[in-house]
């Protein structure tokens, strides 16, 4: 069967940077033109591990949008809206939190491994271990068939399916369809320190630097550390900068370029970053002068929020009548 509703949600992580503008933003913008789209900022996910300090939660809010729209994404396209908006979220995720099995949530991977390497928040909560219950409630309450996502959160969209064919059987109901995982392929893209580009490594280049800022971000990224020296001959393969920006900007001659003057130390580190600034900015012009446009406009966000949350929550309250009268908890439906 043909994919129609497509559903994804991003924590708010404030500002945009090139990872997410390659890795996930080019992705929404391809979806939006062939599907019947659903993005949303998953601001209840935010707080399953930033409960003990939600302050920034509703700014970074903001800004994420700011830049989804800048990028492309479009309120006549896509529906975009806020999680938390949503009420009838929280009350899907509490019902299918009483039919899913503690057992499929503790051998979550995500969740096994976030608990390992996570030292700095406790996560020995509730709200934690049933993540991917309200990632669940997302999806199925939109009866999307398709979620597109990164491989990390394939297991939580197989668990998707598993809650939908447990409710199904339980109830006797037909409600909720399983929905597909959409892979997305992801470059690998890497910060200034040659670390995978991240807000929390602090070596990201964000949508909203200024020229300035991106040139002076690009000049001092890490290289192979082989050339300390002028004169040293590098290896374009384990170099940050060209794993991650001549493999996506530059014209294969421009790679041959780079490749034969690394490796015989005819060209130098500057002289080879400076090639790909200019596609660089190119790429972040157009996004930074609609950026400018919408932050001109005050309120645009909310009112786009608005206006998505009011078309989601229409979808979302028909579906939560389904549900309750399955679950016969119908006595006050459509009558709230
Ligand atoms: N867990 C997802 C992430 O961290 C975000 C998310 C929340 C999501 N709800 C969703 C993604 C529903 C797709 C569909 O990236
Ligand atoms: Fe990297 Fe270019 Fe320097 Fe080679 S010349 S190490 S590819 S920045």
């Amino acid at each position: 069967m043909k994919i129609q509703r497509i559903v994804s949600g991003m924590r708010p992580s404030g500002r945009l940077h090139l990872g997410h503008l390659h890795g996930v933003m080019e992705n929404w913008l391809d979806l939006q033109k062939r599907y019947d789209a659903f993005f949303f900022v998953a601001d209840w996910h935010a707080l399953t591990s930033e409960y003990a300090d939600p302050s920034g939660l509703t700014g970074n809010a903001e800004e994420m949008v700011v830049d989804w729209m800048a990028a492309g994404l479009a309120p006549g396209s896509s529906t975009i809206f806020l999680q938390s908006y949503i009420k009838e979220h929280a009350e899907l995720h509490l019902l299918l939190s009483m039919i899913t099995p503690l057992s499929w949530l503790e051998r979550n991977p995500t969740y096994k491994e976030q608990m390992a390497e996570v030292k700095d928040k406790d996560l020995h909560t509730y709200g934690f271990l049933g993540y991917p219950v309200l990632q669940t409630a997302d999806i199925i309450i939109y009866k999307a068939d398709g979620v597109p996502v990164g491989i990390d959160q394939a297991p939580h969209i197989e668990l998707s399916r598993e809650i939908v064919r447990r409710f199904n059987y339980i109830y006797k109901a037909e409600i909720f369809l399983e929905p597909a995982t959409l892979l997305t392929e992801v470059p690998k893209i890497l910060g200034t320190d040659g670390r995978k580009m991240s807000k929390s490594y602090n070596n990201a280049i964000y949508l909203s630097d200024e020229p300035e800022e991106v040139e002076r971000k690009i000049l001092t990224m890490v290289t192979d550390p082989a050339r300390k020296r002028r004169n040293d001959k590098g290896n374009p393969d384990i170099c940050p900068v060209y794993l991650t920006f001549h493999r996506m900007y530059s014209s294969d001659e421009r790679l041959e370029w780079v490749r034969d003057g690394c490796t015989t130390a005819s060209i130098g580190c500057i002289e080879c970053k400076k090639t790909i600034l200019p596609h660089v900015l190119d790429k972040l012009g157009p996004i930074q002068e609609r950026r400018r446009e919408l932050l001109g406009q005050k309120g645009l966000v909310r009112e786009v929020l608005e206006e998505g949350g009011r078309k989601a929550r229409e979808v979302a309250a028909s579906t939560m009548e389904e549900v309750r009268t399955a679950m016969r908890l119908d006595l006050f439906n459509g009558n709230s």
